[in-house]
């Protein structure tokens, strides 16, 4: 049910220190500490001996005791020392995981190692360019299944309903959608034509008067989703726009880490090409996105409950189109990884 061989969030590279952290990542368990040279470690969360959890231990320099009797582990899993004999078993070894730092995350590798390839992690144009800010977002728990929230991400019709106060304006309710499939997943996008920016984007953009809005919705398998948000002045927008001065760019970039089938951890950042270095613009966005992915998580909680207790089967709209067409892929690939034929 899940895609092992990709990369994934395990943790803000803020948040993992040189203590062990417990982590549920694709049903299994994670423990991820910082080595002396600041690399992270990930490695599976049981002790070969009792199954105690590693985690319930100590770190001991950048090996990990176990917190029953005593088992050494090094970072790449291997028992080092068995304090209550000399001879360390054989098969005294966990599973190590390649782990990444890179964007602020901690990305780790849930599938063969031998294919992990850190050129397969997403890449963030502008990311070193002084003219651009980066706002790190949450870890933020989803008590549903991670596809939901890949089906809101392909969704750019549902602003105009659960985020009103936000990111709705005219015709985000019912302008024609544009779906184009590529190599890693699936792009939905319109042109909203002359309206008023939403209240979200009101104080942001960087002229007056009405705006050509441009949607860009793109899901990569198995769960990165990026939204692309740009706001020129009315009648400069549409397929052949050119970037100027006056254009606003926002790229969210949005991270699925599936806990198990009913729990997820969302983790986003923000990326605009305007006023790097205006704090008061940072935390305003940084606080108005995660009011919005509250709003999500309130509706996809419930969808969740809802679609798991259904006695009729749920319909599909127009709408869903391009989240349809990502599942089907997905799920392809996730049969294909598997050995079994899809
Ligand atoms: S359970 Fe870990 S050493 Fe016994
Ligand atoms: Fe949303």
């Amino acid at each position: 049910m899940y895609l092992r061989n990709s990369w994934y969030v395990a943790a803000l590279s803020s948040d993992i220190e040189a203590k062990l952290t417990a982590l549920r990542i694709l049903d299994e368990n994670i423990v991820l500490y910082r080595a002396e040279s600041g690399d992270p470690v990930a490695l599976e969360d049981s002790c070969p001996h009792r199954r105690l959890p590693l985690s319930k231990g100590r770190l001991l320099n950048d090996n990990i005791e176990c917190g029953y009797h005593g088992l050494q582990f090094d970072r790449s899993g291997q028992c080092v020392a068995v304090t209550t004999q000399e001879r360390v078993p054989a098969s005294a070894v966990v599973r190590s995981y390649p782990v990444v730092d890179r964007w602020g995350l901690v990305w780790i590798w849930m599938g063969n190692a031998d294919l992990a390839d850190d050129n397969l992690i997403v890449s963030i144009e502008n990311y070193d360019n002084p003219d651009w800010k980066i706002t790190t977002g949450d870890a933020l728990p989803l008590a549903c299944n991670y596809l939901y929230i890949m089906d809101n991400l392909l969704d750019p019709s549902h602003v105009a309903w659960v985020h009103r106060a936000s990111f709705a304006a005219p015709g985000t309710d019912n302008t024609p959608l544009e779906i184009n499939e590529t190599d890693d997943g699936v792009i939905v996008h319109r042109w909203i034509y002359g309206n008023k920016p939403p209240p979200f984007y009101a104080p942001l953009v960087q002229f007056e008067g009405d705006c050509d809005r441009y949607q860009y919705y793109e899901a990569q398998y198995p769960c990165t989703a990026i939204n692309k948000g740009v706001y020129v002045p009315a009648g400069k927008g549409g397929p052949d726009f050119k970037i100027d001065e006056l254009t606003y760019v926002m790229i969210s970039y949005h991270f699925m880490t599936p806990v198990d089938a009913n729990n997820t951890r969302y983790y986003w950042l923000q990326h605009r090409n305007t006023e790097p270095d205006n704090e008061e613009v940072t935390e305003s966005i940084a606080s108005g996105a995660r009011a919005a992915f509250l709003e999500d998580r309130d509706v996809l909680e419930a969808v969740h409950t809802g679609i798991a207790n259904e006695t009729t089967r749920h319909i599909n709209l127009g709408l869903d189109a391009a989240s349809l067409q990502f599942r089907r892929k997905l799920d392809k690939l996730i049969l294909s990884e598997s050995g079994e034929s899809p």
